[in-house]
Order: C-alpha cells, then sequence, then structure tokens
C-alpha cells in the first residue's frame, strides 16, 4: 500500500422516503394484478409515494440534512454536491443546485448525474475521484427520486414495480486501507431502447400529441432488462473485486440494487454469495432508482449487520444502459 495514497470513504449517511404507503392491495383496486402476483414475481410488498408536493430535491433535502448531522458535517464543510436522479425536479436548474439552497451549502458546487438506477454508484465513484485529486475535501453524494411522477398508474407491466425516496452520503478522507477500495463502471447505449422516458426532451419536446402517446411516462422492457441486469450484477462486481484485489470469499455483504428479489438471487447464485450476505429491503420500498442501495445500506447499519472492517460491495445497473459495482472496506461512522 502506497502510504501516501489517500482512502476516501462514508463519513456519514442519511435517507428519507416520503410517509404515504402505497401496498400490492392498493394496487388491485386500480389495475389489473394480485398481490400474489406482485409478491412472486418481484418480492415487493408495497413502496413510498411522494405528495403531490413533493419532488425529487425535497426528498434529497431530507437525506442529505440526515446525513451531515451523521457525519458531524457543517453544510458550509461540503465542497460539492452530486445528485443522481433520473426524475430531477425540472430540466434546469439541476436538483443538485435545489438541495445547495435547501441546505445553505454555500461553498458547494453542484451538479446532477444521469445513470439511472446505477446513478448511486457513478455518483460514488465521480465524488471519490474529486477528493482523490485534492480538489475538493468533502462531497455530498445523493441518490434520489420519485418515479411516482413519471410511472403511468394505468400500466401494470410497470407502476407496481418503483416507489420514491433519497440516500445521502457525505465522503471524505478516512483511514489507511479503508473506503472505497476499487469500483468498476460500464455502459451501453444500444440498450437505451429498453428503459426510457421518450418525450420531453430536444427528441421529443413536450406537444398535445407527446402528452396523447404518453411518452412523458417511463417505458421499460422489464424481460430484457432482467436478462442485462442478471449477468450485468455479477460481471461487474468481479471486475470491481479484482481492482481492488479481492474475490468474492471476501464479501461480507452485497448490497445491490433492489429491483426485483429474482435478479437479485440470480445475481447472488452467479457470484456464489449465500443470500445470507446480501442486503434486500425491496418489499418495503420498492425500486427507488438511485436510493436503493443507500436506503438499504443505512437499514443494515441500523439492523447492526455491517461491522468494522468489512468489505461491502454495492452493485447496480439501469436506464443507459449503465451498471457498475463498487468494493468499500467499511469503518463505523464518525
Ligand atoms: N400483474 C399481473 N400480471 C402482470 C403484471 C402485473 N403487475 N405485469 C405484467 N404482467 C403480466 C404480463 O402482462 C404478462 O402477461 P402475458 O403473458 O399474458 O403477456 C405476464 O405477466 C408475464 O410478463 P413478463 O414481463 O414476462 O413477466 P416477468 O416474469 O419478466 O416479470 C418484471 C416482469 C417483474 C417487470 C421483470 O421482467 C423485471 O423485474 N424486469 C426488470 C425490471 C427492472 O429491473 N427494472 C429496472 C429499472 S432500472 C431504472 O433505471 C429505472
Amino acid at each position: 500500500m502506497n502510504q501516501s495514497e489517500k482512502f476516501i470513504g462514508i463519513l456519514g449517511i442519511g435517507t428519507y422516503v416520503p410517509e404515504k404507503i402505497m401496498t400490492n392491495l392498493d394496487f388491485e383496486k386500480i389495475v389489473d394484478t394480485s398481490d400474489e402476483w406482485i409478491t412472486t414475481r418481484t418480492g415487493i410488498k408495497e413502496r413510498r409515494i411522494a405528495s403531490a408536493e413533493e419532488a425529487t430535491s425535497d426528498l434529497a433535502t431530507k437525506a442529505a440534512l440526515k446525513a451531515l448531522e451523521n457525519a458531524k458535517t457543517s453544510p458550509d464543510e461540503i465542497d460539492l454536491i452530486i445528485v443522481n436522479t433520473a426524475t430531477p425536479d425540472m430540466l434546469f436548474p439541476s436538483s443538485a443546485c435545489l438541495v445547495q439552497e435547501n441546505i445553505k451549502a454555500k461553498n458547494a458546487a453542484a451538479f446532477d448525474l444521469s445513470a439511472g438506477c446505477t446513478g448511486f454508484v457513478y455518483g460514488l465513484v465521480t465524488g471519490v475521484q474529486f477528493i482523490k485529486t485534492g480538489l475538493y475535501k468533502k462531497v455530498l453524494v445523493i441518490g434520489a427520486d420519485a418515479l411516482s411522477k413519471i410511472v403511468d398508474f394505468t400500466d401494470r407491466n410497470t407502476c407496481v414495480l418503483f416507489g420514491d425516496g433519497a440516500g445521502a452520503v457525505v465522503l471524505g478522507e478516512t483511514e489507511q486501507g479503508y473506503g472505497i477500495l476499487g469500483a468498476d463502471l460500464n455502459s451501453d447505449g444500444s440498450g437505451g431502447e429498453y428503459l426510457k422516458i421518450a418525450g420531453g426532451g430536444s427528441r421529443n419536446p413536450a406537444t398535445i400529441e407527446t402528452l396523447n402517446n404518453k411518452l412523458h411516462y417511463l417505458y421499460m422492457n422489464g424481460p430484457e432488462v432482467f436478462k442485462f441486469a442478471v449477468k450485468a450484477m455479477g460481471d461487474t462486481s468481479l471486475r470491481a473485486l479484482k481492482k481492488s484485489n479481492l474475490t468474492v470469499n471476501d464479501v461480507s455483504w452485497f448490497i445491490p440494487h433492489q429491483a426485483n428479489t429474482r435478479i437479485i438471487s440470480a445475481a447472488a447464485k452467479r457470484l456464489k454469495i449465500p443470500m445470507e450476505q446480501v442486503v434486500i429491503n425491496l418489499d418495503k420500498y420498492g425500486n427507488t432508482s438511485a436510493a436503493t442501495i443507500p436506503l438499504a445500506l443505512e437499514e443494515a447499519l441500523n439492523d447492526g449487520k455491517i461491522k468494522n472492517d468489512d468489505i461491502l460491495v454495492f452493485v447496480g445497473f439501469g436506464a443507459g444502459l449503465t451498471w457498475g459495482a463498487c468494493v468499500v472496506k467499511w469503518r463505523s461512522l464518525c
């Protein structure tokens, strides 16, 4: 280990989910579905839904304030805010700038990062680079999404899958040997068609026709995404472990993007990681896109599962297509 090498870790974490709970039984009343189908095909039992007044930056702000408190860091100390989201409040200004104003991080630069459900992993890796180069000391990385605002609640293929939430971490220099040890990021734009919102951007600006054709809603080819995800999660986890000079046998906890328990268990099987070492909480929140990994991480911490020196693998996949993994050697917060 190079003694002058900087190690960058998570100094604090905070999450937020909206109060309103929507159960599978609630969906039975609005689309042709059943609790049995949703539970067996996805593992989801309920999800949180933002109120009409709540946008992504509101969820992100609440998570960010908790992360700052947890990291004993004042907003002034934050040099950069990265909001990873597929559901920004608006095309511009960025949701990161809205959070910057809300938390009064007056010294921070701010930008949004678009990598779909891989957003949190992309954001972590991006934040780490700014600290490694010495440009910044503390970076706030937030995964926040309000997918309920972009799903078609008459389309049973998608509406039952998603929920709203946010998770934030403060990144900074940590003890030698701890923090983010290695990472692997990927993209394949040829799969962009499988997961998209086609309307409202510069390709199909919003018109009455785009609205009538429902182009402002999320479109997903579920089976294609499923096939891609199982292979992608395994491959990228192995590459990230290799870059960290570790193997699957060193992994204490696998913390995957929470989209579908069948995808997670198939990926864990490919990696030969027992399900007892996999963190799953999508039964309570559904797929909250960029928020799933920090929500699962915080829950595992609160449950006392994660101990000092544990090796964690965060792994995600999503729109783009994008996928990636990050290996972290855990050291207890503050
Ligand atoms: N209730 C009842 N039946 C349903 C529902 C529902 N909610 N949704 C679909 N079905 C039906 C379909 O219409 C189909 O019926 P048919 O055979 O009569 O045509 C049948 O169930 C099977 O449909 P499939 O799509 O083949 O079902 P599958 O087993 O693939 O499960 C699912 C669908 C859950 C969407 C799965 O494909 C999946 O999880 N895909 C990945 C989704 C994902 O990970 N998305 C990540 C998004 S990441 C981001 O960046 C936003």
